[in-house]
């Protein structure tokens, strides 16, 4: 089966053995239990597991779980917690002063060596976790969804937001963080031979026209647009969309960019108001399920025939 672009146009295939990240996961979200007029507890059973969930963390880790005040940006309890390598499930459980009833906060859950490499802008080995604002009240449970928060090269940081079930679409996935790996390198030509096709499109005095397929919570996409003046269109079937919407929400794009999100089922026709002049058409983690090959072929075809320069 061949694709509509020729070998020079698909700028690279990325091959990331190295990349194993972990992630600080969620395994029921934060709840809370007034325990007496001077104390709340915060109870959050964690694991440390690779993107699909089935793995663990082989090594110890040390983990700092923090309760944050939102509105005062203040951390009113903390407490290091080790999780023994390969560890299923850690409970942790977190006691703050009863006078702060009734305050909106959220749990983030990180390790030293994280902070440090998000310091250092570069995407750390164990990503921490944020859970959803929720308020100290009896039986409380903050919502099932997380942000994940990166900060690659650029300085700027880019919040994502997951849920923390088994979704495929609404999940951050290794091959998107992968690839803002991938591009910070490309843009500080610290790969040999460089993407020289795509340095050339990005380094061009021109809003460009990006689309792309299989965005899923859209880090891939809200990274370029965050980076760079363009039109980026964010596609993904109706499972996406309302994650994708959260996360086109709370991204700062550069000043002239447009940041949209569209349905696009593979193998459908695609939409008229789709059918743009693309420069760059994205796509990370797409081909997991061969079944879907030959619906994502036709769609580049389709997309070809409007934007054969892509
Ligand atoms: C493994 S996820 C990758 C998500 C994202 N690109 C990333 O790297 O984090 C694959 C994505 O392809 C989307 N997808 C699968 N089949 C699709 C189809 N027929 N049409 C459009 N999107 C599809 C899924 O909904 C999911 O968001």
């Amino acid at each position: 089966m061949s694709t509509p672009f020729s070998p020079e146009q698909i700028t690279h295939i990325l091959i990331i053995a190295i990349v194993m990240v972990h992630y600080i996961r969620f395994l029921s979200t934060p709840q809370v239990a007034v325990t007496s007029r001077k104390s709340i507890a915060i109870s959050a059973p964690l694991a440390v597991t690779t993107d699909l969930g089935d793995t663990y963390l082989h090594q110890d880790v040390s983990l700092l779980v923090r309760l944050i005040d939102v509105k005062a940006a203040a951390v009113i309890a903390e407490q290091r917690v080790l999780c023994k390598g390969s560890s299923r499930a850690l409970k942790t459980s977190l006691e703050c002063n009863g006078k702060y009833l009734g305050r909106a906060v959220c749990v983030h859950v990180t390790t030293l060596e994280t902070q440090r490499s998000i310091q250092a802008r570069e995407i750390p080995q164990i990503l921490d976790v944020w859970s959803h604002d929720f308020t100290l009240t009896d039986k409380e449970r903050s919502e099932p969804l997380v942000v994940r928060k990166v900060s690659p090269g650029t300085g700027q940081v880019l919040c994502i937001w997951e849920e923390t079930g088994d979704s495929i679409a609404r999940h951050v996935w290794d091959a998107s963080l992968g690839f803002l790996i991938y591009l910070q390198q490309a843009l500080e030509e610290r790969i040999n031979p460089g993407p020289k096709m795509l340095k050339t499109l990005l380094s061009r005095n021109k809003r460009l026209q990006i689309l792309e397929l299989g965005t899923g919570c859209g880090t891939v996409g809200i990274a370029f647009a965050q980076q760079f003046n363009c039109h980026v269109t964010l596609t993904d079937l109706d499972d996406a969309m309302d994650i994708l919407e959260t996360n086109v929400k709370q991204a700062s794009p550069a000043t002239q960019t447009k940041l949209t999100k569209a349905t696009l089922d593979w193998g459908e026709d695609v939409e008229a108001s789709l059918q743009q002049s693309y420069d760059i058409i994205l796509l990370s983690d797409c081909i997991y399920n061969p079944d879907s090959s030959v619906a994502l072929v036709r769609t580049l075809l389709d997309i070809a025939t409007s934007a054969p320069q892509a």
